[in-house]
C-alpha cells in the first residue's frame, strides 16, 4: 500500500516572517495526517527552509524547491546538499517545469541531481509532464518517458523505491485548466509501466506519482480516487491556511 502524499510547493512566494505564521498555523494538520495515514509537507522557498524545519520539525515533510548536485563549489547562487542536510532537510523537488523553461534544467541535469540527492539518502521529487504544444500533437507519452529513462539512468532498484514521481502537465499549472482526472490516471499509469519495464513490478508499485497542475481543494479528491495517482502536487492552492487545509481534509 502506498501512503498518499500531499505536498505544497510555493514557488516564488512567503518571506521569512510570512513563512513562520503559516507554518505555525498549519502546525495542528500534521496530527491529524497522520491519523488518517496521509504524509503532508511544503516545498519552500531556501531562506524559508530553516524557520519553516524549526517550526515544524518532524512532524511535516519540510522540502526544497531545488538543489545542486555538487557538494560545494565555484556555483555563485546556487545551494548544495550538504547545505540542505545540515539544516535537516531531506527532500527536494527535482526538474519543475518552471526550472526546466527559465533555468535550462535539462533532463541529464535532473539525473545528476537525483543520483545525488539518493546517494545522500534524501528523497527526489521529480518532476515530468509536457507542453500544450506537446499535449495536443499527442506526444505526451513519448516526451515523458524520455523524462523518465534519462531521469533515472543508472539509479538502482533500492534507491527507485525512495523516488517520488510528480506528472504535472505544463498546460494545467498556475491555468485553472487542469487535466481530467483520466488524463491523470492514464498518464501516472504510464509512468508506472515504465517503471515496470525498467525495473520490476513489484519495484513499480512502491514508487509513489503525484499528480500536480491546478489542483484545488475540490478537485484533490477525484484525482487521488484514481488508482495510480498516490497524491499531489500543489502550488497556488497551498499558500493560504484555509486552501491547504481543505486539500488535506477532502482527502482523508
Ligand atoms: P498550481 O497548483 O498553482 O497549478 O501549480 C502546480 C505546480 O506547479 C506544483 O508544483
Amino acid at each position: 500500500m502506498r501512503r498518499k502524499l500531499l505536498l505544497g510547493n510555493w514557488k516564488m512566494n512567503k518571506t521569512v516572517s510570512e513563512s513562520r505564521e503559516f507554518a505555525k498555523e498549519i502546525k495542528p494538520l500534521a496530527k491529524e495526517a497522520r491519523s488518517h495515514k496521509i504524509d503532508i509537507g511544503v516545498c519552500v522557498p531556501y531562506l524559508d527552509l530553516e524557520p519553516v524545519k524549526k517550526i515544524l520539525k518532524n512532524s511535516m515533510i519540510v522540502g526544497a524547491e531545488n538543489v545542486h548536485y555538487l557538494e560545494s563549489g565555484a556555483y555563485t547562487g546556487e545551494v548544495s546538499i550538504p547545505m540542505l542536510k545540515d539544516i535537516n532537510i531531506s527532500l527536494s523537488l527535482v526538474g519543475h517545469s518552471e526550472r526546466r523553461q527559465y533555468d535550462n534544467e535539462t533532463n541529464e541535469k535532473c539525473n545528476a541531481k537525483i543520483l545525488a540527492l539518493l546517494k545522500n539518502d534524501m528523497v527526489p521529487v521529480y518532476c515530468v509532464g509536457e507542453s500544450l504544444e506537446t499535449f495536443e500533437a499527442n506526444k505526451t507519452k513519448e516526451f515523458v518517458k524520455e523524462q523518465i529513462i534519462v531521469g533515472l539512468k543508472d539509479v538502482d532498484k533500492e534507491d527507485v523505491k525512495k523516488l517520488v514521481i510528480a506528472y504535472e502537465p505544463i498546460w494545467s499549472i498556475g491555468t485553472g485548466k487542469n487535466a481530467s482526472k483520466e488524463i491523470a490516471e492514464d498518464v501516472c499509469k504510464f509512468i508506472r509501466k515504465i517503471l515496470r519495464e525498467l525495473y520490476d513490478t513489484k519495484t513499480a508499485n512502491k514508487v509513489r506519482i503525484l499528480y500536480g497542475g491546478s489542483v484545488k481543494p475540490n478537485n484533490i479528491k477525484d484525482y487521488l480516487s484514481e488508482k495510480d495517482v498516490d497524491g499531489a502536487l500543489v502550488g497556488g492552492a497551498s499558500l493560504k491556511v484555509d486552501s491547504f487545509t481543505e486539500l488535506l481534509r477532502n482527502i482523508e
